[in-house]
């Protein structure tokens, strides 16, 4: 007999944990490897979101794909109505892009982070991410991103570790500011 085939998430999620350990958990070291372990979810999202779990969200179409005690994934349909102006998620995260364009940036903190509500951005990564791209944010405090959704029904995969914090900093790049919102604050400005 033979051992059981796992599912794409399973492989997907033992892929990544590969990769987190090998990086200590810092995904932006070894990029190829990340696309490597998610590329087998692109085709199949739309399939795998009517499988997903639903959750509280400021998205209207995102869904719970799988978790564990350290790993997220997330799939969600995206309209450039929905915009992701510079924040943190106190955590490194993975933006998959399975369908549609996205105009992504990641930046570096340049700051000691010894006055609040201050903070100095740099750009490290900026680029338009098609079906199979993905962008990679670092741990914190380089965790900062932004984003534009281009094109209509625009289907990403977010990877990040579990669970999602209920707090996050909202930047002002050009100004060198920050504000925390929680999530519940942040539906405004993400809407
Ligand atoms: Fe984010």
């Amino acid at each position: 007999m033979t051992a059981k085939e796992p599912t794409p998430i399973a492989a997907a999620a033992r892929d990544m944990a590969a990769v987190l350990a090998r990086t200590e958990h810092d995904p932006t070291r070894t990029p190829a490897d990340v696309v490597a372990a998610l590329a087998p979810l692109v085709a199949p999202h739309e399939a795998l979101f009517d499988r997903a779990m639903p959750r509280p969200t400021t998205m209207e179409r995102s869904r719970l794909l799988y978790f564990d005690p350290d790993l997220l994934f997330l799939v969600s349909e995206i309209d450039p109505s929905f915009t992701g102006p510079a924040h943190n998620h106190w955590a490194w995260n993975i933006l998959l892009i399975c369908a549609g364009r996205m105009h992504f940036r990641w930046y570096r903190r340049l700051d000691e982070q010894s006055e609040i509500g201050r903070a100095r951005l740099e750009i490290v990564d900026e680029r338009i991410l098609h079906a199979g791209d993905v962008g990679i944010v670092a741990p914190p405090p380089h965790d900062v991103h932004s984003f534009e959704v281009l094109d209509a029904h625009t289907w990403l995969i977010t990877v990040a570790p579990f669970p999602e914090p209920a707090v996050r900093e909202f930047y002002d790049v050009t100004m060198g500011t920050y504000v925390n919102r929680t999530f519940d604050e942040a539906r405004a400005v993400l809407a």
